[in-house]
């Protein structure tokens, strides 16, 4: 099985890729990134040299580089997990969401047509449906994006479901809720908020706290992604989520209690403007039609997770310096 997976310098693309190559013993994993500075060869230190694994530097936006992966990796899946991912990034310059997640996703399923791969999976997200005060996402909720971040992936996803109906281009798409675990860019809520704490920082709460996120942790949703690429059915759309939907302001305060430190560590502040209230998502059918279920809490997860960045603050230490900087410059003087 030949994979391109893109974005995998990232987050949750270097955990899949480490699942792929664990998983299966004939898996060749090609990884195109770009290295945006949330992408991060440390976060495939244990990968290098692996002989079913290939690293291209590129941009998926960028037809030369992807006709080239192509032609000489031939993949037969495409799993896309490169994008912008930032909600408040997004806010302070959109232009490079469009670019990668819309022109960038159109590029590889036009690469993916013309080469007639047998699976392309689109990792998408529940942000694409917008908010919902007491309600679940199902695959048939129409999307209604607030932000630049969700419109450009809802963009994405528009194109990628044209492609099964216009070309049969063998498309999924899945919609999940809040990823968090090991690897991940101390920017989101829960690992800034560990990295914050673990530096003797404060915690900057958005608003009153109370908007909800339903969370997933690491492996299994590599374990949801795996099912979807090897047993969904193309032209389909599959939510992945846990049914664990909570308040920020809870989740800050687990971490508080992990950590042992009070709540005087909270600052409050200005909300994101456009704040999404509440997501939850309806997984009924990837657990029904694929099997697929959760293994662990969100409570067990967070432990691990907190543990994580305990034991590797040689990784976040050096993120937390030089462009972060600046971001952060930026990010609290649009608040204050
Ligand atoms: P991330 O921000 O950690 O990593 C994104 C990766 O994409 C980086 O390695 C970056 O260098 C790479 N990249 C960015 N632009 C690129 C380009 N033009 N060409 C090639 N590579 C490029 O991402 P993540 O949080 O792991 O999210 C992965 C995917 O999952 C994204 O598509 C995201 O929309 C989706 N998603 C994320 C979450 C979440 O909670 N993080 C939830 C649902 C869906
Ligand atoms: O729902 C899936 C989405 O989850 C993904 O598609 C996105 O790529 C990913 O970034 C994430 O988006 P969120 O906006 O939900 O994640 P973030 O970690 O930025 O924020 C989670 C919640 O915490 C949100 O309600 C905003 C709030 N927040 C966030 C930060 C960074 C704070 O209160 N303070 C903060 O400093």
């Amino acid at each position: 099985m030949k994979v391109l997976l893109t974005g995998g310098a990232g987050f949750m693309g270097s955990n899949m890729i480490r699942f792929l190559l664990n998983k299966y013993d004939h898996a060749q994993v090609v990884n195109v990134d770009k290295l945006t500075y949330a992408g991060n060869l440390d976060n495939l230190k244990d990968i290098v040299g692996h002989p079913r694994y290939t690293f291209v530097k590129g941009d998926i936006a960028d037809e030369a580089t992807v006709e080239n992966v192509f032609r000489q990796h031939r993949p037969e899946v495409v799993l896309n997990y490169a994008a912008e991912t930032h909600v408040d990034r997004s806010i302070l310059d959109p232009k490079a969401f469009i670019m990668t997640d819309v022109v960038g996703t159109f590029t590889l399923l036009e690469a993916a047509r013309q080469h007639g791969v047998k699976r392309f999976v689109q990792i998408s997200t529940d942000e694409v449906f917008g908010s919902t005060a007491d309600g679940q996402f199902t695959e048939a909720t129409a999307f209604d994006p607030s932000s630049p971040y969700s419109a450009s992936k809802a963009g994405a996803d528009h194109l990628v479901r044209a492609y099964w109906r216009t070309y049969r281009t063998p498309t999924v798409v899945t919609h999940s809720c809040n990823f968090f675990g090991p690897y991940e860019y101390p920017e989101k809520l829960i690992p800034l908020f560990i990295t914050n704490l673990l530096e003797g920082k404060k915690v900057p709460v958005y608003g009153d706290g109370r908007q909800v996120r339903e969370w997933i942790y690491v492996p299994d949703h590599c374990r949801a992604v795996d099912a979807v690429m090897t047993a969904g059915q193309p032209g389909e759309v599959y939510n992945i989520g846990t049914g664990e939907r909570l308040a920020n302001i809870d989740v800050t305060r687990k971490i508080l209690t992990i950590l042992e430190l009070s709540e005087n560590m909270i600052d409050y502040v200005p909300d994101r403007p456009g704040h999404d209230l509440r997501y939850a998502i309806d997984s009924t059918k990837l657990r029904n039609e694929l099997g697929w279920a959760p293994t662990r809490s969100f409570d067990q997860g967070l432990a691990s997770t907190v543990r994580w960045y305990r034991e590797n603050e040689w990784w976040w230490r050096k993120i937390k310096k030089g462009e972060y900087l600046e971001y952060y410059r930026q990010q609290y003087g649009r608040k204050t």
